[in-house]
């Protein structure tokens, strides 16, 4: 202490001597005096120091435009001008080296800026300080802290020094002592950070002390070093950086007039027993929102706990309430603050409305496109028969003309004969009758009916084959009891094992022969009379062409309600084709008016009125009529059908 105050005293003699030196060897000059620079340059013996003046600077000069001369002085020695002294003094610009202080180096020395049109002076002070036998042999020394139970780091402060070799682009390196004992990177709980820093992990009680650090480079040709010497004391109570983990910079949706609330909430990582001063703040606009619950907009009171694991520390909680939103509350920062000494961090949260709910209107279109899909499907099934008589109409364009395939008629209708078993005078009356009426009168379909058309003499056989391959269409009209016959019934034992009809094994016959076994099976069926063979050879042709070889449609018509009973009784064919394409029921059509027996039995008493009250079944715009119109053939053009049936 007394050497200080001795050195001080003489160093304030030397600079006063050392002022009157200049000003005595250069009366003339008048430089504008910047004084002695505020900061202390601290050295020992054996260390770099670097003296930098600060004249090189905007508000002193303009030095990028104008050029200048830098010249240094020491101040004892009468204001001898410095020069370069090899391992010694390094003059660089505005920077003075002393690249191997001794303790003769301590003084103030002057820089002189000089320009074309002026001049500056400044000056700046060494202080060499005697080596002490403790603490690495530095009295200065920079104080730190460290916080006890956290990663915490020292830094090294010869900034200075790196940023100015860095500017020469000189390399460097650092060296950090604990207590004199060198410190390896990167072993124990040291680590070399940053390029200036000492980080410590988990700082303990044992951390309190001195480290140095020491910065080598080569400079003027020399390898010297400059020492920096930190005491470090550890923390025990502390509280660091609060941590706003909610807003978290968000946006967030709420529909408008609804009751909004979002928390604020901070952590304070503490340490030690120290109550740590943090404060809470919801800001709106630079305003702090205000604990008023008259408010629309306020905020609750701060509620805080603390935590012990996995980090002691202190949480800290507050609300922000906006009772209604209005459209003023929307894109706009709703801030939360935390106001502590070690820093004040926030975060922040803004408000949207909602997306309009785009799922609704989405849904009703496809649910609606899924109704009318439906609902046109179902009309389709519904209307289907009118659908196609109408485009068949309209388009008649679009269908083949079938007038040339070769084919006489347009359907061979088939029915049991009288005298045959299953005949009946309605079948026969329907067939006779009514079908030519509507199918040859009103729409000009040209039919084959075996009991009007067939010429007398023929064979039996030649007349039905040839007589359906001439035909489109095959119109096989049955009654309940037309398969159902007591020979059939009674062969069954006697001809088949299997439990199918006669008829049907007449079919799975041919399915493997020719259709000249037609011929041998009627011979075989010898208990059946003549009619009978014919119906049987009409149905196994028909069965034949239609199911086997696909070139005949048999279009099924269903004179009487069937039971499932006598359905059973049914050739197996026949019930195969029911069940596949169905059959025209010419029952139903009946049954909204009046009986299909009823109607022939008055029509038999009372034959003057047989056309009245027939008409409405006899329209050719009525279902079953439709229905039959469906399944007959489609008739392009037709031109020539009355040519050819004169040619024929
Ligand atoms: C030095 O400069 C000041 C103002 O800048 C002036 O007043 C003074 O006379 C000058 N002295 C000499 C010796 O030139
Ligand atoms: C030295 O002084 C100059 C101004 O003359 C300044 O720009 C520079 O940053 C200083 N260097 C250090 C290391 O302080
Ligand atoms: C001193 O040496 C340095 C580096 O060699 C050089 O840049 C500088 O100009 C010299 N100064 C003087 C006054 O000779
Ligand atoms: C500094 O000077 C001392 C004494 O003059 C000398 O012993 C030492 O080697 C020098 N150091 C360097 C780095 O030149
Ligand atoms: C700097 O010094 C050189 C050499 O002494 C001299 O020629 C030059 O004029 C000086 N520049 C200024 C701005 O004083
Ligand atoms: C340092 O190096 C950079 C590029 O590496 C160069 O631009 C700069 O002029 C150098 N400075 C000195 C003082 O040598
Ligand atoms: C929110 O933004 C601020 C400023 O941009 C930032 O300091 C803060 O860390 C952010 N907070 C979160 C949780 O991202
Ligand atoms: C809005 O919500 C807060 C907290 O959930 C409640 O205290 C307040 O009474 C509510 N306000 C209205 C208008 O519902
Ligand atoms: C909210 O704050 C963020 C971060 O400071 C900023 O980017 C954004 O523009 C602000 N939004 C409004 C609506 O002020």
């Amino acid at each position: 202490m007394a050497m200080g105050l001795t050195s001080w005293k003489l160093g304030s003699l030397l600079f006063f001597l050392g002022l009157y030196g200049i000003c005595s060897g250069s009366v003339h000059e008048n430089c504008t005096n910047y004084k002695l620079q505020f900061e202390r340059v601290y050295s020992v013996p054996g260390d770099v120091a670097m003296l930098n003046s600060t004249l090189v600077a905007h508000d002193v000069f303009d030095y990028t435009l104008k050029p200048y001369n830098i010249t240094w002085y020491d101040s004892r020695q009468r204001g001898k001008e410095l020069s370069n002294q090899t391992g010694r003094i390094l003059l660089q610009g505005e920077t003075l080296w002393f690249l191997n202080v001794t303790l003769y180096d301590e003084g103030e020395y002057i820089t002189i800026l000089r320009t074309s049109s002026g001049c500056y002076r400044q000056a700046t002070k060494l202080i060499v300080d005697k080596p002490v036998a403790a603490e690495c042999g530095r009295p200065q020394k920079a104080n730190q802290m460290v916080t006890n139970g956290v990663t915490d780091h020292v830094s090294c402060p010869l900034k200075d020094y790196i940023k100015k070799l860095d500017s020469y682009n000189i390399t460097h390196s650092i060296t950090w002592y604990k207590d004199c004992d060198r410190i390896v990177n990167e072993v124990g709980k040291f680590s070399y950070w940053d390029e200036t820093k000492l980080k410590i992990d988990k700082v303990d009680l044992q951390d309190n002390g001195h480290f140095t650090c020491t910065l080598t480079f080569t400079l003027g040709g020399v390898t010297g070093s400059v020492s920096e010497t930190i005491y470090t004391s550890v923390k025990e109570e502390y509280c660091s950086v609060p941590q706003v983990h909610e807003p978290a910079n968000e946006t967030i949706k709420a529909p408008i007039g609804s009751n909004f609330t979002k928390k604020c909430l901070v952590f304070v990582p503490c340490v030690g027993n120290r109550r740590c001063m943090v404060d809470i703040f919801w800001v709106l606009n630079d305003d702090f929102i205000e604990i008023d619950i008259s408010e629309r907009v306020y905020s609750s009171e701060e509620r805080l706990w603390h935590q012990n694991a996995p980090i002691k520390g202190l949480w800290l909680e507050k609300l922000l309430i906006i009772s209604e939103l209005r459209e003023e509350d929307y894109q706009i920062n709703y801030t939360c603050r935390a106001y502590s000494d070690r820093g004040n961090p926030w975060g922040y949260f803004s408000l949207l409305p909602p997306d309009p709910c785009i799922i609704i209107p989405i849904g009703s279109a496809l649910g609606s496109v899924m109704v009318l899909l439906i609902s046109s499907v179902i009309v389709f099934y519904i209307f289907k028969i009118d659908i196609v008589l109408l485009f068949r109409q309209a388009f008649p364009i679009l269908y083949t003309n079938k007038d040339l395939d070769g084919k006489l008629y347009d359907a061979y209708v088939a029915y049991p004969q009288p005298c045959a078993v299953g005949f009946s005078e309605e079948v026969e009356m329907f067939a006779l009758h009514m079908l030519p009426e509507v199918l040859e009168k009103a729409c000009g379909y040209k039919l084959f009916i075996a009991g009007r058309d067939c010429l007398p003499g023929q064979a039996v056989v030649d007349s039905v084959h040839e007589n359906i391959q001439a035909s489109r269409r095959l119109l096989l009209l049955y009654t309940a009891s037309t398969f159902i016959s007591k020979s059939h019934t009674g062969s069954v034992s006697s001809h088949n094992n299997n439990n199918v009809s006669k008829d049907s094994d007449g079919i799975n016959n041919n399915e493997s022969k020719t259709g000249d076994n037609i011929n041998g099976e009627s011979l075989d069926g010898g208990d059946g009379d003549y009619l009978d063979t014919r119906q049987q050879l009409e149905c196994l042709e028909a069965m034949y062409k239609a199911l086997i070889e696909g070139s005949l449609k048999v279009v099924l018509v269903e004179l009487e309600e069937v039971t499932p009973a006598q359905l059973a009784l049914f050739p197996e064919s026949v019930r195969h084709l029911r069940k596949k394409q169905g059959a025209v029921r010419w029952w139903k059509n009946q049954r909204t008016r009046q009986r299909w027996k009823t109607c022939t039995r008055r029509e038999d008493e009372e034959k003057g009125r047989q056309d009245a009250e027939l008409s409405p079944s006899l329209s050719p715009s009525s279902r079953f009529w439709k229905e039959m119109k469906y399944h007959m053939p489609v008739r392009g053009k037709r031109a020539v059908y009355p040519e050819k049936t004169a040619l024929l």
